[in-house]
């Protein structure tokens, strides 16, 4: 059986190589130059010109939703119309207490701490952050026994931006210690298609509106996974249209990159089937199907998973999982058939 590449796949809402993604030129800069995600924005907006007024920090932000749709791009734009650094850096890379406490020690007053997959920082890290959060301070113990010492360490007043995909795992005084909380969503089709048109005219490439409009609607609501799309449709129009990105270059291209009309690539059509070959549509356990398809579960869970129940081809039940009608009719399955129920759409 093929292996999956899932690290470099163009689908993927998580960074992979090449997308250069700490000092990207199509980043936008400022509220105005981002495109869709209004209400976060509008909210964020009023917080931040209040927050100016008062000449105080911005509340602590947490941002959450799937990959690959802003969060760290915000946490840039926050610190810049605030006018203060950014710190970036994340919870799997805090290892130990201490680790956060340089960080902290280190920020100016009013600095932005971007901590991305904040879910997955340790307890005894968290326990640090509470305070810090809280008072702007830090408790410090040194040595052990008679020899410990404590140290109060006042910490200059920072606005930590968490990002998450999985709001649901952070504990609760976490969650509660964010005075802000913006939700983002997947993009409208529209939306991303304005993204990539900016995207193309800071690169220099020509692209005609519904070349745009055919990028954005194979890009699963993901601005990262349109702008990856739009770099290597520019290589096809390059060769068979003079450089221009037009309708026909998008779809051609996109044909030849395995991806399809709704964003499929070939894995996720390889996983719709084998539910379907091996297990009459479901349902089937994750470990199962995981076995089946030779990928571990939770690459299944995090990477292939979100956009196709988003659509409304496969359903997560207690039993396991199930593909739905809508994705048989787009794959060209046969559909159940009420004599011999090839497929069965009861759950
Ligand atoms: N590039 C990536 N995300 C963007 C957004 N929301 N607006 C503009 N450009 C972007």
């Amino acid at each position: 059986m093929e292996d999956f590449d899932f690290e470099n796949r163009i689908v993927s809402p998580t960074e992979i190589m090449g997308d250069n993604d700490s000092d990207n030129p199509l980043r936008p800069r400022t509220l105005d130059d981002y495109i869709g995600q209004e209400k976060a924005k509008q909210n964020l907006a009023v917080f931040m010109e209040a927050a100016k007024l008062r000449h105080e920090s911005l509340d602590h932000v947490l941002l959450y939703g799937p990959p690959g749709l802003g969060k760290t791009t915000l946490s840039g734009i926050i610190a810049n119309e605030m006018h203060v650094n950014l710190r970036i850096t994340s919870g799997p890379a805090i290892e130990k207490p201490g680790d956060l406490a340089a960080i902290l020690t280190n920020l100016n007053e009013g600095d932005v701490l971007f901590i991305d997959e904040i879910h997955r920082i340790s307890r005894a890290v968290e326990e640090i952050l509470y305070p810090a959060m809280e008072d702007f301070a830090i408790d410090i113990v040194t040595g052990k026994g008679q020899m410990a010492a404590s140290y109060h360490l006042p910490l200059p007043h920072f606005t930590l931006v968490g990002a998450t995909t999985r709001a649901g795992q952070l504990t609760a005084p976490l969650r509660d210690r964010f005075g802000v909380s913006l939700r983002l969503e997947l993009y409208t089709p529209e939306e991303l298609a304005r993204i990539v048109t900016r995207s193309a005219s800071i690169l220099n490439i020509a692209i005609e509106p519904d070349g745009a409009l055919e990028i954005a609607s194979r890009s699963r609501g993901t601005p990262r996974i349109a702008n990856r799309m739009l770099k290597r449709v520019r290589d096809f129009a390059q060769i068979m249209s003079d450089g221009v990105i037009t309708l026909q270059t998008a779809q051609v291209a996109l044909e030849r990159l395995e991806i399809d009309e709704l964003g499929l690539d070939a894995n996720d059509r390889r996983m719709l089937s084998a539910i379907v070959k091996f297990y009459r549509g479901g349902p089937v356990g994750l470990e199962t199907l995981a076995a089946a398809i030779g990928e571990e579960a939770v690459t299944i869970e995090d990477v292939i998973e979100p956009y196709l129940m988003q659509i409304g081809f496969l359903n997560r039940t207690p039993r396991g999982r199930c593909i739905t009608k809508a994705a048989c009719l787009h794959m060209g399955f046969e559909l159940p058939d009420a004599q011999d129920g090839q497929i069965r759409f009861d759950c």
